[in-house]
C-alpha cells in the first residue's frame, strides 16, 4: 500500500450561525485550499463528505456533488458521502486514506458539514433522535444525552467515577475552546459552574455536553509524491481503524461502561502503524458527554 498525508486542512467557525449548509461548506474548503496554495480546486481527484441527515437539517441530498460544485472541484476518481452520527467525518478520512493508498486516486478532500442549529431547539433535539433506533429508542426519548447518560451511570457504579471527574473534562474542554476563535463556546467556565449548570440527563449537566452546533472543517489527502511536492511539512496517516458493535442500545453491549468496538478499532489502528498505546503523546478523543472522553481513554 502507498504511504498518505494530510497536506492542508480549514475549518470554519462554528457555533449558532445564519450561513446556510452551503456557506459551510465554502467556508472550510476555501480555509482549506488556502492553507495549501500549490493546490486548485481542478486537481483535487476527489471528495469525500461527512454529513449526518442533511435531507432534515438542510433540506439537502446529494451532498457530495453540491459541495464539490460548489468548491469548483470535478471529481475524477472519487464522490461519495460518509454517514456515521460523531463518526462521519473520521470515517470519510478513512475513504479517502484507503482509495489512496490503493493507488486509486492522489488528492483527495475530505469535507464534513453540519447545520443542526433549527428555527426550534426542540426540532434540533427531535432530529438528533433519527441517529438512534426510531421505533424503540427515539419514540421514548432515548436521544443522545440519555444513551451517555447510561454509561456515566453504569461507570459511576462500576468504578466509582464522581460528579467531579465528569466536570473536570468540561473544563479542560471549555479552557481549550476559549483559546480557539472558531470554538462555538470561548468563555470558559470553572469546576463550580459545571457543576452548578443545569442537569441534562442525570448525571450529565450543561457544561459536560456537546452543544447543537453549525460548522465545517476540511482536509486535503495526498498520495506520499503528491505531498511531498506540496509541503515540506506532510501528515503521515500510519494507522487507522474502524469496528461496530451493534446500533441499538440495548444490542451494543452488556456493559454501558464499556465500548468494545472502541478497542478494536484503536488495535487495528496500533497494528497498522506498528505502535502501542504507550508510544502515544497526544490524543484528541471524541467528547460529546463528559463520559464518552473518559471512556475512549480506556478503551485506547
Ligand atoms: C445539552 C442540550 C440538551 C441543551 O439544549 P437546550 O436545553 O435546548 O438549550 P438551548 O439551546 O435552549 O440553550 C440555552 C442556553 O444554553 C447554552 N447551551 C446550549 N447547549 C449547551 C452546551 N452543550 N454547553 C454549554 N452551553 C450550552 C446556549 O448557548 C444557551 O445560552 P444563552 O441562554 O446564554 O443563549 C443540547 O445542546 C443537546 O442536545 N446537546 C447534545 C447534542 C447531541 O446529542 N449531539 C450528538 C452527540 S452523540
Amino acid at each position: 500500500m502507498r504511504k498518505v498525508a494530510l497536506v492542508g486542512a480549514g475549518i470554519s467557525k462554528f457555533g449558532v450561525r445564519k450561513a446556510s449548509y452551503r456557506d459551510l461548506i465554502w467556508e472550510a474548503g476555501k480555509a482549506c485550499f488556502d492553507s495549501v496554495p500549490a493546490v486548485k480546486p481542478k486537481d483535487v481527484q476527489g471528495l469525500v463528505v461527512g454529513s449526518v441527515l442533511p435531507e432534515r437539517t438542510a433540506f439537502q441530498s446529494h451532498i457530495s456533488s453540491m459541495a464539490a460544485e460548489a468548491l469548483g472541484i470535478r471529481p475524477s476518481a472519487l464522490s461519495a458521502r460518509t454517514e456515521h452520527m460523531c463518526a462521519s467525518g473520521t470515517v470519510a478520512i478513512r475513504y479517502a486514506y484507503a482509495f489512496i493508498a490503493a493507488g486509486l486516486a492522489d488528492l483527495v478532500m475530505v469535507l464534513g458539514v453540519e447545520k443542526l442549529n433549527q428555527p426550534t431547539s426542540d426540532e434540533a433535539i427531535l432530529n438528533m433522535g433519527t441517529g438512534v433506533d426510531r421505533d424503540w429508542e427515539a419514540a421514548f426519548g432515548l436521544t443522545a444525552p440519555p444513551c451517555f447518560a447510561l454509561a456515566a451511570q453504569r461507570h459511576m457504579a462500576e468504578y466509582g467515577t464522581t460528579e467531579e471527574q465528569l466536570a473536570m473534562v468540561g473544563v479542560k474542554n471549555h479552557t481549550h475552546a476559549s483559546k480557539n476563535p472558531n470554538a462555538h463556546f470561548q468563555k470558559g467556565v470553572t469546576l463550580d459552574q459545571v457543576l452548578g449548570s443545569r442537569m441534562i440527563s442525570a448525571p450529565l449537566r450543561l457544561f459536560m455536553c456537546s452543544p447543537i452546533t453549525d460548522g465545517a472543517a476540511a482536509v486535503l489527502v495526498a498520495s506520499e509524491d503528491r505531498a511531498r511536492s506540496l509541503t515540506d511539512r506532510p501528515v503521515w496517516i500510519r494507522g487507522t481503524g474502524q469496528a461496530l458493535d451493534g446500533f441499538q442500545l440495548t444490542a451494543l453491549h452488556e456493559d454501558y461502561a464499556h465500548w468494545p468496538a472502541l478497542e478494536r478499532a484503536a488495535r487495528a489502528a496500533y497494528w497498522m502503524a506498528g505502535v502501542t498505546a504507550g508510544d502515544v503523546d497526544v490524543a484528541e478523543v471524541h467528547d460529546c458527554f463528559a463520559i464518552a472522553e473518559l471512556i475512549a481513554y480506556e478503551e485506547l
